[in-house]
């Protein structure tokens, strides 16, 4: 029987670690033990309990509590409590999800005192170095010991920062091993998809059974912050729903919500909240939003997760970025990069709109990348 620390912290991670999770409990039960440590960086229920409750993830053992402060802060106290719980664990591995704080601050606590990491999510490079994420993901690499890459550029780029794919075990973080598994979110798109139709009411509550809609998701910071880049993204979107008189869905995220008002002029901010065509909603559930997901017409996004969802669920994708990590969608022409440009946005839109023949290649693994994760952790063991 191995120990493994599960650090999750932000919405994304519980949602990845609902698919390992369920993998441990179901095939690997007696052979790995899963400790789950919450670092409270997402706090609210839906931004956190909700993905429990639905996705049947275990409670977690510990909840650090940490909530919101800048990076420093936030990491810092971050790292402090997993240090303290991994010391009285002893975990045989620690598993690290994505590029949030909570990863960042899982692989510098367990790299000092030599707890080897497992990333999932490794290898995911958008070039920009402005992004949080970017170094989060960087240094998570670079002190992981087996790296599972979701996708087959993920691979290229760490082949391309000197990992060897072919090393040979015992592997540690100076000869790590490097897979390529496929997607764990594809893993719970596929799982869910089916109860999710069954339990979400999401279309009724919101009046859109039989209605095109767009579904839309900003929380990237530099969308946030910036209000001529946030007011670009709206203007875009109050300019296509009136023009083509869709409906446009926004289960806009915390941090958007908060800032929206300061950041958009009051002339523009008045005319989206007026906007009969847009409906600003609170998070939403997985189920809801695999839902909507399901039933939109087209998906305009900064979010990592949900570009990658629109293309599991065949969908075009707006992405309200300058570039993206998930360069396959975009090359195989079922996403466009608009960055935060209202005449980008528009286009892609307008592009879209004439086109319903695009077809979706398999990108993101076979639906059982947490499976394959789990059988080559106990390998490594
Ligand atoms: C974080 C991740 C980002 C990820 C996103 C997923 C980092 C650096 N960023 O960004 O990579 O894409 O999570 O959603 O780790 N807030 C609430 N309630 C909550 C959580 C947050 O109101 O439950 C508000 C707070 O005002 C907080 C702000 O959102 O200051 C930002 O939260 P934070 O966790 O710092 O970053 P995210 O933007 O959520
Ligand atoms: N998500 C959700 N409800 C919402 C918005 C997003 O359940 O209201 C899910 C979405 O389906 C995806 C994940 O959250 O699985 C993406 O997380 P987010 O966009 O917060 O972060 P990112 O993927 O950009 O790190």
């Amino acid at each position: 029987m191995i120990k493994i620390v599960t650090i999750i912290g932000a919405r994304p991670q519980i949602i990845k670690a609902a698919a390992v999770s369920r993998a441990i409990r179901k095939k690997f039960s007696d052979k790995i033990e899963e400790i789950i440590i919450h670092t409270g960086q997402h706090y609210d229920d839906n931004m956190s309990k909700v993905f429990f409750e639905e996705m049947d993830v275990p409670e977690p053992d510990l909840n650090l509590g940490v909530g919101s402060a800048s990076h420093g802060k936030q990491t810092a106290a971050m790292m402090e409590k997993i240090e303290e719980a991994l010391l009285q664990e002893k975990p045989d591995f620690i598993i690290l999800f994505g590029d949030t704080n909570s990863t960042l601050a899982g692989s510098v606590a367990a790299s000092k005192i030599h707890i080897p990491i497992v990333h999932i999510e490794a290898g995911l490079r958008s070039f920009n170095k402005s992004m949080p994420e970017e170094i989060n993901r960087i240094v998570c690499d670079h002190t992981s010991t087996l790296l599972f890459t979701p996708t087959r550029t993920g691979l290229n780029n760490l082949i391309n920062e000197g990992f060897k794919p072919h090393n040979n075990p015992p592997f540690t973080a100076d000869n790590p091993g490097v897979f390529h598994s496929g997607d764990v979110m594809y893993d719970n798109s596929i799982y869910f998809a089916e109860l999710a139709k069954k339990k979400s009411n999401i279309l009724k509550e919101y009046d859109l059974q039989n209605k095109e809609f767009i579904l839309g998701t900003i929380h990237r910071d530099n969308n946030t912050d910036i209000p001529e880049r946030l007011s670009a993204i709206f203007n875009a979107i109050n300019e296509i729903a009136s023009q083509n008189e869709i409906n446009v869905v926004l289960p806009l995220h915390p941090r958007t919500y908060k800032i929206l008002k300061q950041n958009l002029t009051s002339e523009l901010y008045l005319s989206v909240i007026n906007n009969p065509f847009i409906n600003i909603i609170p998070p939403v559930s997985f189920f809801d939003m695999i839902v909507l997901e399901k039933n939109c017409k087209l998906i305009m996004t900064d979010s990592g997760g949900v570009q990658k969802e629109a293309y599991f669920f065949q969908k075009p994708g707006i992405i309200l970025r300058s570039e993206t990590e998930w360069v396959e969608i975009v090359e195989n022409g079922t996403a466009v990069v608009t960055d935060a440009n209202k005449e980008n946005i528009i286009n892609a839109f307008n592009h879209f709109n004439t086109i319903d023949d695009l077809t979706f290649p398999p990108v993101f693994g076979d639906g059982f990348a947490s499976e394959f994760i789990c059988r080559e952790i106990l390998k490594a063991s």
